[in-house]
This record gives C-alpha cells, sequence and structure tokens, in this order.
C-alpha cells in the first residue's frame, strides 16, 4: 500500500481566485507581515487585523474549488472506495477550506483555518463565517477575547506531532503550489529524504527544489490531474 503526503500552498488556490502571498501580485506585496500577521500587530491593532481576515474570509466566500483540489479529493474517494490500494494525507499551509468543499476529508491545516475564530479566554475553536471585531463577544463564553484561528509569524504551527510522524512513515511526499520559503513546511522534503520518493509541483522551482528528486512544472490545475491520473493508473 502506498501511503502519499501531499503539502498545498497557495498557489493550489491561485486558480480559484485567491492571491498567494509571494508572487509580483501577492498579498505581501500590498501588506506588511509586521501590520497583520503577528501577535504583536493584533495587539497593536486589532482591528486592522480583524479587517485583513475580514475581507479574506469575504473573498474565500467568494471562489470555489479548481480542478486540483478536485483531483486530490478523487484520489482519497479511490482510496476509501478500495480502487487505489493507497493512503492520502493533505496537509495545508492554506486557511481556505477548498479542499474540504472540493470533498476532501484527511486535511490537516497546519497554519489554521480562517473560517474560524479562537476564544483566547475559553480556548474555544467555533466555525465563524461572519465579520469579526474587536469587540465581538465569543458564542460559546461571551467574551470579546476573539482572534482568527490562524498560525501567526513566531508562534508554532498545529499539528506537528501527527504531521511529523505522517511524513516519517510515507512512501511519496509531493508540495504543490507552495514557495518553500517558510518553515516548518519547507523542510518536510528534507525530512523524507531518507525513505520516500519526493515530487514537487509548481509553475516555477521553489526555494526548496534541489531536496525533490521530481518535479513537474506548470499550473496546479493542469499538472495535479495529471499526476492523480498517474497514480491511479498505477
Ligand atoms: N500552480 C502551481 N503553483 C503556483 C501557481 C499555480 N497556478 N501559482 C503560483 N504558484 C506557486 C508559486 O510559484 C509559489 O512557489 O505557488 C507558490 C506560492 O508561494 P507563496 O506565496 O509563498 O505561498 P506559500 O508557500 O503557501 O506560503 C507559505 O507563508 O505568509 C505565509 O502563512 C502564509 O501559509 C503561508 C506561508
Amino acid at each position: 500500500m502506498e501511503r502519499i503526503v501531499v503539502l498545498t500552498g497557495a498557489g493550489i488556490s491561485r486558480e480559484s481566485g485567491l492571491d498567494t502571498f509571494r508572487d509580483a501580485d501577492g498579498i505581501w506585496s500590498r501588506y506588511d507581515i509586521d501590520d497583520v500577521c503577528t501577535p504583536a500587530a493584533f495587539r497593536r491593532d486589532p482591528a486592522l487585523v480583524d479587517r485583513f481576515y475580514n475581507d479574506r474570509r469575504a473573498e474565500l466566500h467568494r471562489v470555489r474549488p479548481n480542478a486540483a483540489h478536485l483531483a486530490l479529493a478523487r484520489l482519497e474517494e479511490a482510496a476509501r472506495t478500495g480502487q487505489w490500494p493507497g493512503e492520502l494525507l493533505i496537509v495545508t499551509q492554506n486557511i481556505d477550506d477548498l479542499h474540504e468543499r472540493a470533498g476532501s476529508r484527511n486535511v490537516w491545516h497546519m497554519h489554521g483555518e480562517l473560517l474560524r475564530v479562537r476564544c483566547t479566554s475559553c480556548g474555544g475553536t467555533p466555525e465563524w463565517h461572519a465579520d469579526c471585531l474587536p469587540h465581538t463577544p465569543c458564542p460559546l463564553c461571551g467574551r470579546p477575547t476573539l482572534r482568527p484561528d490562524v498560525v501567526w509569524f513566531g508562534e508554532i504551527p498545529l499539528h506537528m506531532p501527527r504531521i511529523e510522524a505522517a511524513l516519517g512513515a510515507c512512501d511519496l511526499f509531493v508540495a504543490i503550489g507552495t514557495s518553500g520559503t517558510v518553515y516548518p513546511a519547507a523542510g518536510f522534503a528534507a525530512l523524507v529524504e531518507d525513505h520516500a520518493d519526493t515530487l514537487e509541483i509548481n509553475l516555477d522551482p521553489s526555494a526548496v527544489s534541489g531536496r525533490f528528486e521530481r518535479f513537474m512544472t506548470g499550473p496546479a490545475t493542469r499538472m495535479v490531474p495529471r499526476w492523480v491520473d498517474e497514480i491511479l493508473a498505477g
């Protein structure tokens, strides 16, 4: 049985209409990371940080999964029905819900989720689709202590122990649409190189392309379905 771990980044959602971070027209060309994506930024100006994520949440409601998300869901479904004798886990840096909307169930969001908020008083992470403002009360405990349920720079990504265990046990590691500049995700290829095959799918080589044995160049909507067809064909 083949065990595959796929790491996805902003590039897989680009063709759905969500901007990446570091491409020329990316989110970090319009915003400063230190203004909207650190714990200090939230302490300094919570309204600005809330507005940044409110805008992104509204944008997420206007887009749909693309052929790359759908192809990964198709592979997971093939595993579930026994059509493909393997296992697929998606570890995503993306805070969007496009993998889930495409039908994937085995998805771990290492940088959190845009459609949840986190209460710093009660620790709850309720689902959240509306705008959130600094004085919005937590629906679970009533205190006005909500923050985006996202991992900011300087914070520890989620699910790391189980992600490392899955990487340690995989046969194939595939990175799709990620620039390889943000750790720990950028270090995953190095973690698996002694026991797993590696494939990078991207428009351009990433910062860690040298760690991968194989590279598929092109837009995710074309390359990911092609790769899934290849796996299903055996
Ligand atoms: N198909 C495939 N790859 C693409 C496409 C596409 N259509 N469009 C862009 N890409 C690639 C780019 O070449 C680039 O390598 O997607 C990558 C996007 O890189 P980043 O913008 O850096 O996004 P990501 O790697 O997900 O960023 C990691 O940085 O700011 C943080 O928390 C944020 O999770 C994010 C993390």
